[in-house]
């Protein structure tokens, strides 16, 4: 239902590996381009909170800046441990902006 996607932002504003924090629907996600996809996840990381806005993404995981905890962008799953998840959103390209669906299914 493409009704529930909402405008994130233009495709070229977020560079290859880029990171971009936003807050829609009162969920803090961070957007994330990697190979020219893009992938949206919660914001918070489930270790002990710290913003993965700072992270870093290298073959299709984020790291936590704060104690390097990785999550698979794809799938929101912890590298180590597939039970922790971070919540994640579809996320499309339309007329070269990036569209969120950003609904919690918690
Ligand atoms: S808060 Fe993210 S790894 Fe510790």
């Amino acid at each position: 239902m493409s009704a529930d996607f909402t405008l994130a932002l233009n495709y070229d504003q977020l560079e290859e590996n880029g990171i971009k924090l936003l807050n829609l629907n009162n969920i803090s996600l961070v957007v994330v381009k990697y190979k020219g996809e893009v992938f949206s996840l919660n914001s918070r990381c489930p270790h002990m909170g710290c913003s993965l806005a700072k992270g870093t993404v290298k073959d299709y995981f984020l790291s936590c800046p704060c104690h390097g905890w990785s999550f698979d962008i794809r799938t929101g799953e912890y590298k180590v441990n597939k039970n922790i998840k971070l919540e994640t959103y579809q996320t499309k390209v339309e007329n070269g902006n990036i569209f969120v669906k950003a609904v919690s299914e918690f």
